[in-house]
C-alpha cells in the first residue's frame, strides 16, 4: 500500500522503534527494498533524492514503478515514497507527481525563510494528505549534490518549525552522509533530547544512518528517532557484491551480458543489508 508516512511514524515513535528509509537508485533497488519489507513485515520509506528521480526518469515515473512493483509483487505492508532532500521546486514536483511523503529541505535558508517556504509546501501537501518532513540544522558530508556543514540544530529552532503542523523533523546532532571520518564525535544525545523535550510527540529523523554504531542507533531511538534514513550502506553492499561477481569472471559465463544475473548479487547483498537495518531499528512485524 502507497501510503503517507505520516501514520507510520506516528506508531514508531509510540512503540520506540524507528521506521528505515532506504533510498532507491532503480528498479533493483526499489524491488529489494519493497520484497525484504514484505518478507519481514515491515512499514518501509523509499528515498528518492533529486538527482535518483532525474535518474529514473522523473518523479513521475518513480511512482508509477513504486505503485506497479507493489501490485505485481503483492506489496502489502505500508510503503511510502518520500522525496529526500527536496528543494522548494523540488517538493511541488513530487508532490504533483504522486510521492506520498516529501522532505523539504530549507536548512540552507534563514529560518523565517525557512518557516515560510515549509508552511507553504505544508499547505499544498496538506490539501492532498502527503506528509511533510523539514530540516533544521543542516546534516553534514554531501548527498547527491547536496552538501550540509555538519551544524548542530538548536532546539528552539526545532520547535518553530516543528509547530508549523510537520509530520517529521530532521535536526542535525552530529550526523553525517556517508562515512564517517575516524575523529568523529559521535550523536550529540543532549541536543537530541532537548530537541525531543521541546518537539513532544514530534517523529525525528536521523540522516546519515550509514556508519553509526549499533549502540548509537538505539540510544537515538529512546530518545525520540522514529525514522532512520540509510543510502550508503546499501550502494557499498551493491557495489561490492558487483564487484566480485564480475572479478570472478561470472558475467562471462554462459551466453555473454545478462543484466539480470550479473545485478542478482547487488540485489541479494542489499535485501541483506535492509534486513539487518529493519533488525537493528526494530520495525520488523510492525506492518
Ligand atoms: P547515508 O548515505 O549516510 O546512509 O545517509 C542517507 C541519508 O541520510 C539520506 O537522506
Amino acid at each position: 500500500m502507497l501510503v503517507s508516512a505520516k501514520e507510520m511514524l506516528v506508531k514508531a515513535k509510540a512503540g520506540k522503534y524507528a521506521v528505515g528509509q532506504f533510498n532507491i537508485n532503480n528498479l533493483e533497488w526499489t524491488k529489494a527494498i519493497l520484497l525484504t519489507a514484505q518478507e519481514n513485515n515491515s512499514p518501509v520509506i523509499l528515498g528518492v533524492s533529486e538527482g535518483a528521480g532525474k535518474y529514473m526518469c522523473g518523479f513521475t515515473t518513480v511512482v508509477n514503478m513504486v505503485k506497479g512493483m507493489i501490485d505485481e509483487l503483492g506489496i502489502t505492508v505500508p510503503v511510502a515514497v518520500h522525496l529526500d532532500h527536496g528543494s522548494y521546486e523540488g517538493a511541488k514536483k513530487a508532490i504533483a507527481a504522486g510521492f506520498s511523503s516529501v522532505m523539504f529541505d530549507g536548512s540552507k535558508y534563514e529560518i523565517e525563510e525557512n518557516i515560510e517556504k515549509t508552511k507553504e509546501i505544508i499547505a499544498l501537501a496538506n490539501s492532498k494528505g502527503i506528509s511533510v518532513e523539514a530540516e533544521v540544522g543542516a546534516i553534514g558530508g554531501e548527498e547527491d549534490g547536496v552538501v550540509g556543514g555538519g551544524e548542530v540544530a538548536d532546539p528552539d529552532e526545532c520547535k518553530l518549525i516543528a509547530d508549523l503542523g510537520i509530520d517529521m523533523l530532521a535536526a542535525g546532532i552530529g550526523n553525517i552522509h556517508g562515512k564517517y571520518p575516524a575523529n568523529w564525535q559521535g550523536l550529540n544525545f543532549e541536543v537530541l533530547d532537548q530537541i525531543q523535550q521541546k518537539t513532544g510527540i514530534m517523529p525525528l529523523v536521523l540522516h546519515g544512518g550509514t556508519g553509526i554504531p549499533a549502540d548509537m542507533i538505539k540510544k537515538a531511538i529512546s530518545l525520540g528517532v522514529s525514522k532512520i534514513n540509510v543510502n550508503t550502506e546499501c550502494q557499498l553492499a551493491f557495489a561490492a557484491a558487483t564487484r566480485k561477481y564480475i572479478e570472478e569472471g561470472k558475467d562471462l559465463e554462459g551466453k555473454g551480458f545478462d543484466p539480470r544475473k550479473v545485478l542478482a548479487p547487488g540485489v541479494e547483498a542489499i535485501k541483506a543489508t535492509v534486513k539487518e537495518k529493519m533488525e537493528l531499528f526494530g520495525s520488523i512485524n510492525k506492518a
